[in-house]
């Protein structure tokens, strides 16, 4: 008897191939996301979870789930899942760590460079018929190369985010929990900075820290009135790293210059204010959604399942605890 699984959202078709192989597979192929009472339901008799960040998997729903083994989450983040509870229930939690590191610095750069030349507006603004010719002072952006990059958060994406930095000749100052090894400040010739020091300096602050309790509103009014008023802001990494309604009243007010922004609180009911305001660049939530990515996710998510119901070590095993339970 293979076991049983269940895959929460739409996948690729080779991922499901690979799945079938060695799991009986119920698959939610509409893409519509399930209702944590559907999802409740159709999880009980299941070995295996494939899981998005949409998901919700909580101490409520695992106790429901007497037979799971292994929750996969197709993303590196992981606040979708307790993990504590999945410990304490002996059930492995996978991520999908390493795969979209690149995609996602690419998109965060974009989000840098359209926030700083003006591209939504200057692309609204051609579509409506408006440009009538060239204009010194016409939309005057503000330059990247060789200003401050503050990058908070330095973990793998961190990291290739500073990487890309060179390119144009940046300053990268960075905060994390930890100052990483010197060996890497070296090579990414990036200096570790306070929180408040970063955000006095920078005239870029990528955010890049994971979503905790810790980084609830890690950028709020206070950090925003110490950012400098000709700076960008980019949070490429989860919604409620920053409080919305404080980023609103700072773009509205000049506090800063602008925001690129790919993650909000209740997503994907975001706070209309963005919506009223030019100087901020929206994306939804697509940092790791090139097709080599997104394939290379679900395929890692996948082969973490498998691993653990084969008996094997997953090699994105977040709670190693709990394969010992
Ligand atoms: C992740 O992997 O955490 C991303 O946000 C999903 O796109």
């Amino acid at each position: 008897m293979k076991p049983k699984i269940l895959v929460t959202r739409e996948v690729f078709d080779e991922t499901l191939e690979y799945l079938s192989q060695y799991c009986d597979v119920e698959s939610n192929q509409t893409d519509v996301a399930l209702t944590p009472a559907d999802l409740a339901q159709r999880i009980a008799s299941k070995d295996g979870l494939m899981c998005c960040l949409t998901d919700r998997v909580d101490a409520a729903l695992l106790a429901r789930c007497e037979r799971l083994k292994v929750v996969a989450n197709i993303a590196v983040g992981y606040n979708n899942i307790d993990l504590a509870a999945c410990t304490a229930r002996g059930i492995m939690a996978t991520n999908t760590p390493g795969v979209l590191d690149d995609s996602t610095a690419d998109l965060a750069w974009a989000l840098v460079l359209a926030a700083a030349r003006r591209l939504t507006e200057v692309e609204r603004y051609i579509r409506e018929g408006e440009w009538k010719g060239w204009r010194l002072k016409q939309w005057l952006g503000t330059d990247v190369h060789h200003a401050t990059l503050g990058i908070v958060g330095m973990g793998r994406i961190g990291q290739v985010i500073a990487k890309r930095a060179s390119g144009f000749d940046m300053q990268v100052i960075y905060h994390n929990r930890h100052r990483v090894d010197e060996a890497i400040e070296r090579r990414l010739n990036a200096t570790y900075a306070s929180l408040d020091e970063l955000l006095a300096r920078a005239d870029f602050v990528i955010l890049q820290v994971p979503y905790t309790p810790e980084t609830h509103h890690l950028i709020g009014a206070g950090q925003l009135k110490k950012m400098k008023r000709n700076a960008v802001l980019v949070n490429s990494t989860r919604g409620g790293v920053v409080d919305d309604a404080a980023l609103i009243d700072a773009l509205k007010n000049g506090t800063i210059r602008a925001a690129g922004l790919d993650v909000f609180e209740n997503e994907p009911q975001l706070n209309h204010g963005f919506l009223q305001l030019n100087n901020v660049v929206l994306a939804p939530h697509i940092g790791s959604s090139t097709e080599a990515t997104r394939r290379a996710m679900a395929m890692t998510a996948a082969k973490n399942l498998v691993a653990a119901l084969t008996g094997q070590q997953p090699p994105n095993l977040l709670n190693p605890e709990a394969r010992k339970a």
